[in-house]
């Protein structure tokens, strides 16, 4: 190989690895981005595939609520450890202590209002990793396995 090529080979090399990234890392993490029979995202879980169902209400009545409401509704109830957090990526908190508003919430000073703001967010990945989201039930990890449809095997409900 002459050597003005071979730089050219390392950095192709190292794109290809780069794009492979992703994926890789998903599955050590015991996400289940394999592509399997029972895959519902379409590769990489995004935070539209959560709301089409996470806002669905009349095909998911189990959710009970929209999803603001969801999440409020936990204000004044122990945080848990993060081992059993549902949302082990949230900005914050003590276990044990109730949910307020900074577990979940940043505020930022906003020069117009003279005032700190809740700083808006909508990605659901940001507090939910891949990893407490995806998986088979034999990972265990995926907090979709633990509710009240998956436990009456209703799987058609999320598998379609
Ligand atoms: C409340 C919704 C929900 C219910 C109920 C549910 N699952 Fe899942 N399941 C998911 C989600 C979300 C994923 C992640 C899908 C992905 O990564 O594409 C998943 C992933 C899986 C996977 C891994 C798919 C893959 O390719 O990585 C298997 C296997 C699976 N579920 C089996 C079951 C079985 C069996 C049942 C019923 C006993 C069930 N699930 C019930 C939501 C659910
Ligand atoms: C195919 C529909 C579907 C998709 C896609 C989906 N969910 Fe769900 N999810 C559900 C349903 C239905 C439940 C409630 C099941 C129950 O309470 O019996 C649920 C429950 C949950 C729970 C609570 C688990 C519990 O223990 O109560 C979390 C957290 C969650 N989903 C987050 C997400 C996030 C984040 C995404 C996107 C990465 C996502 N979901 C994608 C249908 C879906
Ligand atoms: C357990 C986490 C959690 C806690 C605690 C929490 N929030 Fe939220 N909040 C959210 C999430 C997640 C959303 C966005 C939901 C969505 O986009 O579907 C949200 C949305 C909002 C919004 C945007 C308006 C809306 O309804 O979408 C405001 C304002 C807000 N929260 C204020 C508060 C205040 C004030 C408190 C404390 C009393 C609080 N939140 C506590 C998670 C939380
Ligand atoms: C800023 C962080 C944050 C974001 C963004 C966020 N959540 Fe959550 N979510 C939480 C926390 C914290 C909990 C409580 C986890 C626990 O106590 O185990 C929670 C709990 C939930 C629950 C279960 C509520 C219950 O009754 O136990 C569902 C369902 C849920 N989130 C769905 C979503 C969906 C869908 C999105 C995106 C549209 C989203 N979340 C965005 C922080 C967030």
């Amino acid at each position: 190989m002459n050597r003005l090529k071979q730089p050219l080979w390392v950095a192709l090399l190292l794109l290809i690895s780069v794009v492979d990234l992703p994926e890789s890392q998903a599955r050590m993490m015991g996400g289940g981005m394999g592509g399997g029979m029972m895959a519902i995202f379409d590769g990489y879980p995004t935070e539209e595939a959560c709301r089409n169902c996470h806002e669905d209400l009349e095909n998911f009545p189990m959710l009970e609520m929209v999803n603001p409401d969801r999440h409020h509704t936990l204000v004044g109830t122990p945080i848990p450890y993060l081992e059993q957090s549902k949302a082990p990526d949230a900005p914050g908190g003590t276990p044990g202590d109730p949910y307020g508003c900074m577990a979940c919430h940043e505020y930022v000073w906003d020069i117009m209002q003279m005032a700190y703001v809740i700083k808006p967010f909508s990605d659901c990945l940001q507090c939910h990793p891949v990893s407490v989201v995806t998986g088979s039930p034999m990972t265990r990890g995926n907090v979709h396995h633990q509710t009240e449809t998956f436990l009456q095997r209703n799987c058609h409900v999320c598998h379609g």
